[in-house]
C-alpha cells in the first residue's frame, strides 16, 4: 500500500508541514565544529543533518595527480548507514558518486583554483540524517566550510530544490513531496544568480521551469543570508577577543 498523501497542499495553500509553497524549511548552521579540519560546518535543515569538513589546500600525493596550473578539488558526499529508514550500505554507490561529481562542479566556479597549483582541497559532506534535499544541504554546508578554511572564493554558492505537487511548484521539497511529487529540480547558484547545478527528475513545462528558477533564486538568496550570518558569527567572535597587552 502506498503512503502517498491524497493532497499535498490544502485549501489555505499550506503544505503538509504547514509551509507556504514558496517557503524553505527552517535552517541553522554552526561553523568550525571540527578542530582537526581546516574548515567545517554543521547544518540542520528541516530534519536533514549534515556535517561538512574541508582539508587543505595541501600538497597532493601522488604527485602525478597534481594539476600544474590549479588546485585539485575533491568532494565526497556520503550518507551515514543510519541516516535513512533502511540502512545504507557503506561505501560509494552510483548515487553518491554522481552527487559528489555534480556538487563539486557546483562550487568549483567560485573557488580561485589558480592560486594553489599542485595542491588539493578535500571536501567531505557526511549526511547524518536524511529527509529529502541532502545534496543541496551538503552544498550549502560545504560552501561555508570552504570559507571557514580560508579558501579564497569569488563568493558563496547556495543550493535548494524546487518540485511540483498537486500541479503547483513548491520550494524546498520535504520527504513526501520528494517521494511522491511530479518533479524534483535541485539547483545551485552563485550570489550573482549564475546557475552552477541543475538536475531534474520528473516533468515540468518550459514555463514552469522558468518559474522554478525564479523560486529557487529567492530560496538561495535566503540561504545565502544564513550562510553569511554563520560566517559573520565566527568573525564577530574573533573581534571580541581582547588582544591588547594590558
Ligand atoms: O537527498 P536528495 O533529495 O538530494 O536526493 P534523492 O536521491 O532525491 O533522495 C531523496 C531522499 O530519499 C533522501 O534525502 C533520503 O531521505 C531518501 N533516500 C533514502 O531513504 N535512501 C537512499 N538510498 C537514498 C535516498
Amino acid at each position: 500500500m502506498s503512503d502517498k498523501p491524497e493532497k499535498f497542499i490544502d485549501e489555505n495553500g499550506l503544505r503538509l508541514d504547514g509551509r507556504r509553497v514558496d517557503e524553505i524549511r527552517p535552517m541553522k548552521m554552526e561553523i568550525g565544529v571540527l578542530s582537526r579540519a581546516d574548515g567545517s560546518c554543521y547544518l540542520e535543515w528541516g530534519k536533514n543533518k549534515v556535517l561538512a569538513a574541508v582539508y587543505g589546500p595541501r600538497e597532493l600525493h601522488p604527485r602525478r595527480l597534481q594539476k600544474a596550473d590549479s588546485v585539485l578539488i575533491r568532494y565526497r558526499y556520503n550518507m551515514a548507514a543510519f541516516s535513512v529508514e533502511d540502512r545504507i550500505r557503506p561505501g560509494p554507490s552510483r548515487r553518491s558518486i554522481e552527487i559528489s561529481k555534480v556538487s563539486r562542479e557546483a562550487f568549483e566556479p567560485v573557488v580561485l583554483t589558480h592560486l594553489y597549483p599542485g595542491a588539493v582541497i578535500d571536501v567531505f559532506a557526511e549526511v547524518l540524517q536524511a529527509d529529502a534535499g541532502t545534496r543541496t544541504a551538503a552544498i550549502n554546508a560545504a560552501c561555508v566550510a570552504l570559507a571557514d578554511a580560508g579558501i579564497p572564493m569569488k563568493g558563496l554558492v547556495s543550493a535548494c530544490a524546487v518540485g511540483k505537487v498537486d500541479g503547483q511548484l513548491v520550494l524546498d521539497l520535504n520527504k513526501p513531496e520528494d517521494n511522491y511529487g511530479d518533479a524534483d529540480i535541485p539547483m545551485a547558484m552563485t550570489s550573482d544568480g549564475e546557475i552552477t547545478l541543475v538536475q531534474m527528475d520528473g516533468d515540468v513545462t518550459p514555463e514552469e521551469f522558468k518559474k522554478a528558477i525564479e523560486m529557487c533564486k529567492e530560496g538561495c538568496r535566503q540561504i545565502m543570508e544564513i550562510q553569511k550570518e554563520t560566517l559573520r558569527s565566527k568573525f564577530t567572535k574573533l573581534e571580541d577577543v581582547d588582544i591588547s597587552d594590558d
